[in-house]
């Protein structure tokens, strides 16, 4: 794609102006949300929506989240069920993504769902992603702002990294504080756990007063996002470490010291918080990455799913 010099914004009102005006003139521009930085675009303009696509190098069938202001404005594009209301209710503004039928006279780019005829959609949490949707007053499709299969944003530097040179913006508004992605859940039938992420399985769960289904045992296409090797740093990935071998660096996690730790205390949430910034991090040492035992609840899910998909055979 042709080279664009990116401007670097900061969360200022005037900034944020300047930021809704790209969106509006169909430019790309990457946010900050309180799970990773998004790679914003109009959701209505199929030709900035490809620009998307253009500069992750994402394949195309892959489709995005919209972004939008409130529950309501949601409602206004989707089907809205019980459990939607219930679900927004508890964690909206907030890590969450609901999967629903898309309602007619949408508006939305069929680029967006990849002619699915279902939407991923969340309100985010973080102030100036909100100012930004304000500011805007449309939705907005972002999809993580790294280049495609590589690990998410926590900061404007990882963005700069990955992107500089491809998008017109970059809003810096400090580390995201989530730091893994939103949690997908699909509604269409019995809810169904589609991703984990910042909002936990245990938490969903608590607040339908039901076990979500998998994808598997709903018959669910998987959310396409979710190829095997993803979330990739350079270097190889070994899982399950108590100790740095010849050549590696080790991650560690409570007791487990490594060179950085995601957390000493064993805290869950400080760990998902560090989790992607570490690994650029570490990645940038070019050795090989080993990694100490995540405990597999709560948060500790989605940082194992991410994890996984690091360590994965590409
Ligand atoms: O936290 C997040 O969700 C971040 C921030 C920027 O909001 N966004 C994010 O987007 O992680 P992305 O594009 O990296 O991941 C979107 C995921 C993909 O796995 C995609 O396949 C799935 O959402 N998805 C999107 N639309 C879908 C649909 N209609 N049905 C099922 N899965 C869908
Ligand atoms: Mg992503």
């Amino acid at each position: 794609m042709p080279y664009r010099s990116t401007k670097y914004l900061t969360a200022s009102q005037a900034d944020i102006l300047k930021a809704a005006d790209l969106l509006d003139a169909g430019e790309l521009v990457s946010f900050p949300t309180e799970t990773v930085y998004g790679l914003g675009a109009d959701a209505r303009n199929s030709a900035a929506v490809a620009q998307v696509f253009a500069a992750k190098g994402r394949p195309q069938f892959n489709p995005l989240i919209v972004h939008v202001s409130s529950a309501n404005v949601a409602a206004s594009y989707v089907q809205w069920p019980n459990t939607a209301e219930l679900l927004a209710d508890a964690f909206w503004p907030g890590p969450m993504t609901l999967v629903l039928p898309l309602k007619p006279g949408h508006g939305l780019s069929p680029l967006v769902t990849s002619g699915l005829p279902t939407l991923a959609i969340r309100v985010p949490a973080h102030p100036t992603a909100q100012a930004l949707l304000a500011a805007f007053g449309g939705p907005v499709a972002a999809p993580s702002a790294n280049p495609s299969g590589r690990i998410s944003p926590t900061t404007a530097a990882h963005v700069r990294a990955g992107l500089a040179g491809r998008i017109s913006a970059i809003v810096d508004d400090g580390p995201c504080n989530v730091g893994v992605e939103s949690t997908i859940v699909d509604l269409q039938a019995a809810p169904t756990l589609l991703r984990e992420g910042g909002v936990t399985r245990e938490e969903i769960e608590a607040v339908l007063g039901c076990s979500m289904k998998e994808p598997a045992d709903s018959g669910v296409l998987t959310a396409p996002g979710q190829m095997l090797s993803h979330y990739a740093p350079n270097a190889s990935v070994r899982l399950n470490a108590t100790e740095a071998r010849r050549g590696e660096v080790l991650l560690g996690f409570g007791d487990v010291q490594g060179n950085l730790n995601l957390s000493p205390s064993g805290d869950l949430a400080q760990a998902a918080a560090r989790l992607f910034g570490y690994l650029h991090q570490m990645d940038a040492t070019e050795q090989l990455i080993a990694v100490a035992p995540i405990p597999n609840v709560g948060l500790g899910r989605a940082i194992n799913d991410r994890l996984k998909r690091a360590a994965a055979p590409r």
